[in-house]
């Protein structure tokens, strides 16, 4: 974990300015600077207590809106001077959680039940959950009945309250077994501003809107992450500049739908001005963004990706099923042949574009003709790489109402079979690449071999190669010499 925050100055600055005798100021994000300064009082206290500083674990679940949440939940605790550790057995344990599927649910689940014990034998432990799993009445209940042990519960909402809510439980009622909830239903203002702690120095994601409009019939998003909101332009910009200036080379812009960011801002701007606009900043070499649904992307978007020198040779495009019939169930807006249309522009815009995807197998009604038709299409688009998944029942999504829900067996067996053919396909495309020159960003010294780095292409192939430490977060040529399937081995072309 990286330990400095990207505007820590100016946040100094801020909280220099706030004076704790007086009553928390009402305007946000003021207010949070007032207690986290609050409580940095108490964790110095602690430290003498304690001969440590106080520590904290945070797992994070899900996808990457909840990685660059746990990224501001970093910076605010070590604002307050919570030093971040591996082991659950810290003073201050958070899970932000996911609800996407069940098996994330289950999960969260087996960690509380884990941390029964050890809460027992530290009773000063302090055990948070956020996250999207939150958002949910049913999961809030279970927790209070049957994980007495947890302290502080929020939402996808008002993670910006963290300090607030962590003040409330240390000053207010530190000896109490109850539990502070706080989850908010609509969606609130975006605080800007705030603290946040980037796992790598060179690399970060960057949120450019939150929610979700699309109501994809399987899918629980848009009810914990509410409605869609896209971020200032100029917000965006400068955050980014101001991660340039501490070293980042490589963004990632985040959103649910990347593709709609902007149309409801009081000036509307579209996601490639946007990107227009990011590519021009000096000093960053690589653009990237998740996730592009396919009914929203536009000719002016592939026209940007064909002209840019940035943005990054790689597309997320989540299929979901090859079928259109299904396609319509899963209120999705294209049918198997814009899909396949879209792919083709793509391909002539970008020819060495890779292609990643989403598919869900076992959504209500699933004939075998359905599911032919998802295999014909990864037959044809030949993905870089896929992510399958079952279908997972989610309630309060329409299609967990459907009838047909398909019996476990058949999803099971094609499954297995679209997994092993995704699997062939991608093996045999990166098969291709070896013997090519790329440009890799080195991200880390490999963790089975350190006499080995590892890093990324533009495509987003992982390539280990013979280096050392101080390549981490440079751009350098290497010769992609073997493919093992999920990686490359490759060697540094020296300059
Ligand atoms: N906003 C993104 C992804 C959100 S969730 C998009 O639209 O692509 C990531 C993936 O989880 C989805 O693409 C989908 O393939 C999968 N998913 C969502 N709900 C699911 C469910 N109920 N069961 C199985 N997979 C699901
Ligand atoms: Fe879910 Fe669809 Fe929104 Fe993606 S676009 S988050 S799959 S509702
Ligand atoms: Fe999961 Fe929430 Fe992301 S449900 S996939 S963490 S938006």
């Amino acid at each position: 974990m990286r330990r400095e925050v990207m505007n820590r100055k100016e946040l100094e600055e801020q909280l220099a300015g706030i004076d704790i005798t007086l009553p928390p100021p009402a305007k946000e994000p003021q207010r949070q600077y007032y207690f986290i300064k609050k409580l940095r009082g108490f964790a110095e206290e602690k430290k003498k207590e304690l001969g440590r500083p106080l520590y904290a674990n945070i797992t994070t679940f899900g996808c990457q809106m909840n990685a660059r949440d746990s990224e501001k939940i970093a910076g605010i605790l070590q604002m307050i001077g919570y030093q971040e550790t591996d082991a659950e057995e810290a003073d201050f344990v958070l899970y932000n959680t996911c609800t996407v599927r069940e098996n994330a649910n289950l999960k969260v689940y087996g960690r509380l039940g884990q941390l029964k014990r050890v809460k027992k034998e530290n009773p000063h432990m302090v055990i948070a959950l956020c996250g999207c799993m939150m958002q949910e009445k049913t999961v809030v209940d279970k927790i209070k009945k049957s994980y007495r042990n947890v302290d502080i519960i929020f939402g996808t909402h008002n993670l910006f309250k963290l300090a607030e809510l962590l003040a409330a439980k240390v000053f207010d009622r530190p000896e109490s077994k109850k539990m502070i909830i706080d989850v908010w239903d609509g969606e609130a203002e975006i605080v800007e501003e705030l603290p946040n702690e980037r796992k790598y120095a060179f690399k970060s994601g960057i949120n450019i809107m939150f929610g979700c409009n699309n109501f994809c019939s399987y899918c629980i998003v848009p009810y914990v992450r509410g409605r869609e909101r896209s971020r200032e332009p100029e917000d965006i910009l400068t955050e980014i500049r101001r991660m340039v200036q501490d070293g980042v080379v490589e963004v990632m812009l985040l959103g649910q739908n990347v593709n709609s960011y902007g149309k409801n801002l009081k000036e509307p701007i579209s996601f490639a001005q946007l990107l227009e606009r990011v590519e021009q900043i000096d000093g960053l070499k690589r653009i990237r963004f998740m996730t592009s649904h396919p009914k929203d992307l536009s000719d002016e978007l592939i026209a940007v990706m064909g002209r840019s020198e940035k943005i990054c040779k790689q597309l997320h495009l989540p299929l979901q099923s090859g079928s259109s019939r299904l396609l319509r169930l899963m209120n999705r807006h294209y049918t198997k042949e814009d899909y396949l249309c879209l792919v083709e522009k793509i391909r002539k815009a970008v020819p060495d574009i890779s292609l990643t995807t989403d598919i869900i197998v076992g959504f209500p009604g699933e004939t075998d003709e359905d599911f032919e038709e998802t295999m014909s299409v990864v037959e044809q688009v030949r993905y870089d790489s896929a992510f399958t998944f079952i279908y997972s029942r989610r309630t309060g999504t329409p299609a967990a109402q459907m009838e047909n829900q398909v019996p476990e067996e058949i999803v099971k067996k094609r499954f297995d079979r679209l997994l092993e053919r995704v699997q062939e396909i991608a093996a045999e495309k990166t098969q291709k690449e070896a013997g090519t020159v790329q440009e890799v960003l080195v991200e880390e010294v490999s963790e089975k071999d350190p006499s080995l780095v590892t890093g990324r292409t533009s495509q987003n192939y992982l390539v280990h190669f013979p280096g050392s430490p101080e390549l981490i977060g440079k751009l350098v040529n290497v010769t992609l010499q073997e493919s093992k399937g999920f990686y490359f081995v490759g060697e540094q072309i020296k300059a």
